[in-house]
């Protein structure tokens, strides 16, 4: 049931808000402000070596955002590879490291083939699961779901922002065991989680500026997509979507990287959406803006309020999120960047709840 919405999508884009706040609800305990994980984990965080993820698509850049808050938070350092490429390299993996599987289907065959490969090398299985029923639950040790309900729409939204609420108390209690985190700071970190369904509602409030601005999309070819820290996945995410849907070629760039080959592609027609929180490395991303302002690309700058008066350029559009702490902004920037793709594509006139040659679930290779 599409309730009153269009297309499945818009609905599970909507819905984020509270299934985000449902799944915080699972790993955190709001009266004490800590994680909350179950207490018979079959590893533990104190003494793992490494956390080695896998995953396909949209889970795969949950997983890499997940990278930087283990590294961040707790030190540990992580391996992330897409599932298809990790299942055939026969990666050397140490004792006492945790293989860390990111799906929503739960079905996915690549993910699964790297999770048996991970078993007979002696790892710890855990897997982010959506459908708590699936082959890869089941063959897991432990399994942290997701609780986003039935995602219908092809496109993954509301299973992305779960899995990455998940991973983010993961990570926040890795950091705690390993006491890279003071009870302190997970305090802090916790009280900053619970705020995501309230931002991510604030989010969704930019629709009719999204709206507006996907018609002038509709004319490009190709969309670049930029971002830096937990933003670069995130661009890659953004990218992935409007392709998928709107059949629009885009990508993704850790934006840093401009200057070594995408900025050939800039021109008047190229539209350039760079993600940009006003965070620790918000000048850098800026002065790569600048190069793409210099060269007449049409920039959409995704930012709050600081950012916007901090970016001094005539941004095509800017797209203004509320102040929030650092560590959430790639789940409640996630929110506009899925609609933007949502409207572009609905502006289009594409399928967007079932897009040309997609399949929900991956079940081949
Ligand atoms: C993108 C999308 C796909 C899936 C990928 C993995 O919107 O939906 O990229 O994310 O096929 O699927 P799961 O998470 O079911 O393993």
């Amino acid at each position: 049931d599409k309730g009153n919405f269009r297309h499945f999508m818009a609905k599970e884009i909507h819905e984020q808000p509270e299934v985000v706040s449902h799944t915080l609800a699972r790993y955190l305990d709001l009266n004490a402000m800590k994680t909350r994980l179950p207490d018979d984990l079959p590893f533990d965080f104190r003494t793992l070596n490494r956390i080695a993820i896998s995953a396909c698509g949209t889970a795969f850049y949950a997983g890499l955002v997940a990278k930087y808050w283990f590294e961040r938070f707790a030190r540990l350092p992580v391996d992330i590879d897409i599932a298809s490429e990790f299942r055939y390299r026969e990666m050397p993996l140490e004792p006492n490291g945790l293989s860390l599987f990111v799906s929503q289907s739960g079905e996915t065959a690549d993910t699964l083939a790297s999770l048996r490969y991970c078993k007979q090398e002696g790892q710890h299985i855990a897997a982010i699961v959506n459908v708590e029923e699936s082959t890869i639950a089941r063959e897991s040790d432990v399994i942290f779901p997701t609780l986003a309900g039935p995602e219908i729409g092809v496109a993954s939204t509301k299973a992305f922002t779960c899995q990455l609420a998940v991973l983010t108390a993961l990570a926040i209690a890795a950091g705690r065991a390993r006491g890279h985190l003071s009870e302190e700071d997970e305090r802090k970190l916790v009280e900053a989680l619970v705020e995501i369904p309230r931002f991510a509602a604030q989010a969704l409030r930019l629709e009719p500026q999204i709206e507006r601005l996907a018609k002038t999309f509709s004319h490009a070819s190709d969309v670049l997509y930029l971002g830096r820290g937990t933003s670069y996945p995130l661009a890659m995410e953004g990218a992935l979507k409007l392709k998928e849907i709107s059949y629009i070629h885009a990508e993704g760039y850790a934006a840093g990287e401009l200057k070594h080959g995408p900025i050939a592609l800039i021109d008047e027609t190229l539209p350039v959406v760079v993600i940009a929180p006003y965070d620790r490395i918000f000048d850098k991303t800026v002065s790569n803006m600048q190069e793409v302002a210099a060269r007449g690309g049409r920039i959409v700058l995704m930012t709050d309020p600081k950012g916007a008066e901090a970016a001094s350029i005539d941004a095509l559009e800017t797209l203004v999120l509320p102040d929030m702490p650092a560590t959430i902004t790639p789940i409640v920037y996630a929110l506009p960047v899925q609609l933007l793709a949502y409207h572009v594509a609905v502006f289009m006139g594409t399928d967007v709840d079932q897009p040309r040659n997609l399949a929900k679930s991956v079940t081949v290779e």
